[in-house]
């Protein structure tokens, strides 16, 4: 699989973005509740007083990190994807949410963010759909202030022996099933392709040293279908 093409990346969850949330849940069983609360456990342990979450989408993980770290600790959200960021803007508004949440509309590639500004950067499940993840994981360190981190979750290539049943599910069951609920095959077909296509939690850490990170961290998670990473901006870190 070649490299996603940004403006169909953008497309497809601009298409799928009222029922982003729903189709999850039931994909994952709710498991990936289970997957953010660990990353906002490792994101709290630092103590930040400033955290970007990229690719935000519906806003997830920004929730989770806005109930979990104290008010004075400000969170940004960016997606360049505005419809996702409309329903992360209404769920917000909805729950009333305090202090809010800055969701801003942006490229992972192209940050409009100062040199060394966060405590802390997550993505989460934003990773993969990257058309330059090198130039994406330079953009964060240059963002990331010394000494702080970057987390991520995002699928991976899981333990041997549940790699039949996975991989059955994930191109016989999953595309239909979230067709179904979308109403986008399509969209659900290129999940499939792009977690497939995925390098391995050894490739993503690789990435990571060659980005400048230190890495901490590489947790695979349930059965290794998922990876939670942890990169750290070295203290002496120059951008
Ligand atoms: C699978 S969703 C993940 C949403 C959320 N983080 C979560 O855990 O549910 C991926 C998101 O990445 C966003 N995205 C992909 N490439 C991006 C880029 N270059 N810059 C900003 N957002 C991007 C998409 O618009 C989409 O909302």
């Amino acid at each position: 699989m070649s490299a996603p093409d940004p403006q169909a990346v953008n497309a497809m969850f601009a298409r799928i973005a009222p029922r982003y949330d729903l189709v999850n849940r039931i994909l994952t069983g709710g498991i990936d509740l289970y997957w953010r609360k660990l990353l906002t456990r490792r994101v709290a342990a630092l103590h930040p007083r400033s955290v970007v979450d990229l690719a935000t989408g519906s806003g997830d993980v920004a929730f989770a990190l806005r109930r979990t770290l104290p008010g004075d600790c400000a969170v940004i959200g960016i997606d360049f994807c505005q419809p996702m960021l409309d329903q992360a803007m209404r769920r917000q508004d909805k729950k009333k949410v305090e202090p809010p949440i800055a969701f801003r509309q942006g490229d992972i590639l192209q940050l409009d963010l100062e040199d060394q500004s966060a405590d802390a950067v997550t993505i989460s499940f934003g990773l993969r759909n990257l058309a330059d993840r090198a130039r994406g994981l330079a953009e964060i360190r240059r963002v990331l202030r010394p000494g702080g981190e970057l987390i991520i979750l995002e699928f991976t290539q899981p333990y041997r022996f549940i790699r039949p049943f996975y991989f059955f599910y994930l191109r016989r069951i999953l595309p239909y099933l979230a067709g179904f609920l979308s109403g986008d095959l399509s969209a659900y077909r290129y999940l499939n392709q792009s977690i497939e296509a995925f390098p391995d939690r050894e490739e993503i850490s690789e990435e990571l040293k060659t980005a400048g990170f230190l890495v901490k961290e590489a947790t695979p998670l349930t059965g290794g279908i998922v990876c939670l990473h942890r990169g750290q901006s070295p203290e002496s870190a120059k951008t």
